[in-house]
């Protein structure tokens, strides 16, 4: 699935794939989600360097793999990720390696039938039936996962899970309020719930993704739809505002909502990612005086290695739903229409089943 020009619609086209070379693997795909991140690729909001091949949240099988690899073997079930991290870069060397500034990605390139080279999402590219990563993006998890639900590990509901814990530091008593509920936004609400907040205020402009995220743990919802969203939340938290606000949209409006709704000394959580024009202005006092934390949360700040597995165990266990991230099951030349679906707000997650 290839986006070639920005805006264009995406399309489904032969990729030729390389053997793995040395540190590289291909893994034939079994599933793989549409998330929000791949449109902003094909609206051209990450990059220019198109063509892309699209998918980035996956779950395979390891086919083959090249020269010195020995974390995975073929016949493995893994998830892919976006962060192979480097052990060497001054993040890792710093013992933050969730941090890391050199992630592997595989060296080679997969092309067009015609040798163009295509930019894989993510260093990723799984919207298709074979993908050449590096063998560091490839996670073994329990086998006796479902792939469409664990292979959203791989970005979206890890990146909320993680806003909430790694990033934010929820921790039990905690009041949490999430603003956006797609699928980063109700990971937010589970990690939240694993962590044991006791508040937990989802908010959405769309009733349907307010309902879903009382599933996954909320214990309230506010529709933003003409609602102070600030008062409300405060409102819900006896006048204060929330210990952590994870901004899951990616827009200044909802960013400066998220300022506001916390209480003093709270922490703001930016798991949105915003396009380049936007900016934000904000009275310098109150950033002083409101005190806190203003953080990103870049992929949860997640370790791929500590994570997936534990949260395959957790899901296996039941105590994490990720089936219920997976709104729809569809082929790969529906992935278009699936953009279209997440804009009228029907699906939490697409999943494309190979
Ligand atoms: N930081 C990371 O590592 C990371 C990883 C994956 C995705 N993302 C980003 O997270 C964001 C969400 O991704 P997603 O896949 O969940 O998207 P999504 O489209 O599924 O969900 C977005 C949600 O926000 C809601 N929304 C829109 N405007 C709103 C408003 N004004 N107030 C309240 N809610 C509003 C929508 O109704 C929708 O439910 C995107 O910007 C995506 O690029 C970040
Ligand atoms: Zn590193
Ligand atoms: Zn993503």
């Amino acid at each position: 699935m290839v986006s070639r020009a920005k805006g264009a619609p995406v399309e489904v086209t032969t990729v030729v794939v390389p053997d793995p070379g040395p540190g590289e693997a291909v893994v034939r795909i079994q599933a793989c989600g549409v998330c929000h991140t791949d449109l902003h690729y094909r609206e051209g909001g990450i990059n220019d360097e198109y063509p892309f091949l699209l998918g980035h949240e996956a779950a395979g099988i390891v086919e083959t793999v090249g020269d010195g690899v020995t974390d995975v073997a073929p016949g493995d079930f893994v998830v892919l990720n976006w962060r192979a991290v480097c052990g060497d870069c001054r993040a890792c060397r710093k013992g933050r390696p969730w941090y890391c500034f050199n992630t592997h990605n595989a060296t080679q390139k997969m092309t067009l039938t015609d040798g163009t080279e295509l930019t894989p999402a993510l260093g990723i590219g799984a919207f298709v039936e074979k993908t050449l990563v590096h063998a560091g993006q490839c996670t073994k998890v329990d086998p006796a996962a479902r792939p469409a639900a664990v292979g959203l590990l791989g970005c979206g509901v890890m990146a909320g899970i993680g806003a909430a814990i790694n990033t934010g530091g929820v921790t039990r008593g905690d009041s949490v309020a999430v603003i956006g509920c797609g699928g980063v936004g109700d990971g937010a609400v589970v990690g939240a719930a694993l962590a044991g907040a006791t508040t937990i205020i989802a908010i959405d402009t769309d009733d349907r993704k307010l309902e879903w995220a009382r599933r996954f743990g909320a214990t309230h919802t506010i529709n933003a739809r003409g609602t102070d969203v600030v008062a409300a939340v405060q409102e819900l938290t006896g006048g204060h505002g929330a210990d952590v606000v994870v901004e899951a949209v990616g827009r200044p409006e909802t960013y400066k909502q998220a300022f506001y709704a916390r209480d003093l000394a709270g922490t703001v959580v930016l798991v949105g990612v915003p396009t380049p024009e936007m900016t934000i202005e904000l009275p310098l006092l109150d950033v002083f005086g409101r005190g806190g934390a203003l953080k990103s949360s870049w992929y949860g700040d997640c370790l791929p290695t500590r994570d997936f597995p534990m949260l395959t165990e957790l899901y296996l266990q039941g105590r994490v739903d990720l089936d219920a991230f997976v709104t729809e099951e569809i082929a790969l030349d529906d992935v278009e229409a699936a953009f279209d679906r997440m804009h009228t707000g029907g699906v939490l997650r697409s999943v494309v089943i190979f």
